[in-house]
């Protein structure tokens, strides 16, 4: 999947159906093979339910098999429930429950050995991107979520930090320098198979297109423009004018 919804803590049963009649509304159905969707835990059964086009992801996992974990939920369960993909390493997760690229790695790990696709999301904080000093900021998360892993299939998402939720995204030749930059230090460095890399931040119907022209963009991972199926349906058909078109 490379046009991905991260619902992060939105949504309700009910709402589910409505989204996705309003994207098949805006967006051809035959298409949809390369868009996912990650909504929280809860939802997953119910968009598993009403369609099977669409790639289903969640937002998190365990970095632990089973267990005494209260609260948690593992890889075996997410697959269990029909997701394919998950979302490592978002920057929220690792502000608000302090995650550390270590805890990241056994995540991706864990994922990886139940056939889940990792998305491991990347990006610096303004003060780094200020300091011009994003490079060096990129290669330490890279290094320590993906250093002594094997023969790991897994994407990208490069999100910098102040991009997110602020309107603010960032300009479409840096992302594409940045992208390349990335997929450069994870061929000389790991032992992994970068399939997509793809951008989020700020992401909408307005400025997706020039985005997605790119040459280094595979894809995006979208928050708040997600949430609306008219509006993430309008982002796929951007995708697919150039992809497909
Ligand atoms: P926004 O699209 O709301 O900026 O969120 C981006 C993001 O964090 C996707 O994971």
């Amino acid at each position: 999947m490379k046009v991905i919804a991260n619902w992060k803590m939105h949504g309700f049963k009910e709402d589910y159906l409505h989204w996705y009649k309003n994207l098949s509304k805006t967006a051809d159905e035959n298409l949809f093979d390369d868009l996912g969707i990650a909504p929280p835990f809860t939802l997953l059964d119910e968009c598993k339910i009403h369609q099977s086009k669409i790639k289903l992801g969640a937002q998190n996992i365990s970095h632990l098999p089973e267990g005494p974990v209260t609260g948690e939920i593992s890889a075996a369960m997410i697959k269990n429930s029909g997701a394919n993909f998950v979302i490592l390493g978002h920057s929220e997760r690792r502000e608000l429950h302090t995650e550390t690229e270590e805890v990241i790695k056994s995540k991706i790990l864990e994922a990886s050995n139940h056939n889940i696709h990792p998305v491991l999301c990347i990006g610096e904080p303004k003060e780094i991107y200020a300091a011009k000093k994003t490079e060096d900021f990129l290669y330490s998360q890279l290094q320590g979520s993906l250093n002594d892993l094997n023969n790991i299939n897994l994407s990208i998402a490069y999100e910098p930090i102040w991009a997110i939720g602020t309107g603010d995204v960032a300009k479409p030749s840096d992302i594409n320098k940045i992208h390349s930059i990335i997929k450069e230090i994870c061929s000389r460095e790991f032992d992994v198979k970068l399939e997509n890399i793809i951008y989020g931040g700020s992401v909408n119907d307005q400025n997706s297109k020039e985005i997605f022209e790119q040459e280094h963009v595979n894809g995006a991972l979208i928050g708040g423009a997600s949430l609306d199926g008219h509006s993430f349906g309008r982002i796929a058909n951007n995708f697919f004018e150039i992809h497909n078109g």
